[in-house]
């Protein structure tokens, strides 16, 4: 998969995708994460990319011609599966959306700044809007960051252990059940003793017993649907 990220902050965003996993995932050569630094296509001597609302108003919008030649360059070189707009009216990231776009092979995602970018561009370029939840931060490149992250480590191969995607929490419906690790006794603290038990069957039941009871008290929405 390639996923490119158009930015006025490239700098900023790299260090998402230089450690962890989104480093692994790219150094196997299982996905691919380019950016852009959307001051390249500035119409200005400046490097500006943004001007006054039309209309009046406080702050900035980003223009529609500077984002409409990156996008337009970078489509005239793959066929991109979505043209991704970051914004906080978009619909809500979630576990099977995210399982729908790591079936893809090519992602664009531009990063909203101030107070948006010139409605042309969402009405003739974007094919999905995506927010990663109901506050709004002050650019989409921690959103950009948030759906790469979700999405790439859905790749077969990203993760070490393939299983444990999918017993990620959400995945199967279900919010994940606690895990523990060693020492068995801290401060009195103990494991619980079935998964000490090697009975396989029986940590299975108790796994699932335990996301059933969590997704309850945590996410009763979850076992409505
Ligand atoms: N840009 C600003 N706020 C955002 C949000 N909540 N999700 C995605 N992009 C955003």
């Amino acid at each position: 998969m390639r996923i490119d990220i158009l930015t006025l902050f490239p700098a900023t965003m790299s260090m998402f995708f230089e450690e962890s996993i989104l480093a692994r995932a790219q150094k196997k050569g299982l996905a691919e994460i380019v950016l852009h630094d959307l001051h390249d296509y500035s119409l200005t001597r400046y490097g500006s990319v943004d001007d006054y609302p039309y209309g009046g108003g406080a702050g900035m919008v980003m223009c529609v011609e500077p984002l409409a030649n990156c996008i337009e360059e970078l489509q005239s070189q793959r066929r991109y599966d979505e043209v991704i707009y970051t914004a906080p009216d978009g619909q809500q990231l979630s576990q099977p959306l995210s399982n729908t776009l790591s079936l893809k092979q090519n992602l664009m995602i531009l990063c909203g700044h101030y107070k948006g970018v010139d409605e042309r561009i969402r009405e003739h370029f974007i094919t999905m809007e995506i927010s990663i939840g109901d506050y709004v931060l002050s650019g989409g490149e921690l959103a950009a960051a948030v759906i790469s992250d979700a999405v790439v480590r859905l790749i077969p191969g990203v993760l070490g252990d393939e299983q444990s995607a999918l017993s990620d929490s959400f995945q199967d419906g279900l919010v994940a059940p606690p895990e523990y690790t060693r020492p068995v006794d801290f401060r009195g603290w103990r494991v619980p003793d079935v998964l000490l038990s090697g009975d396989h069957k029986k940590i299975a039941q108790w796994r699932y017993d335990q996301a059933v009871e969590r997704t309850r008290q945590r996410r009763p929405n979850m076992l409505d649907d």
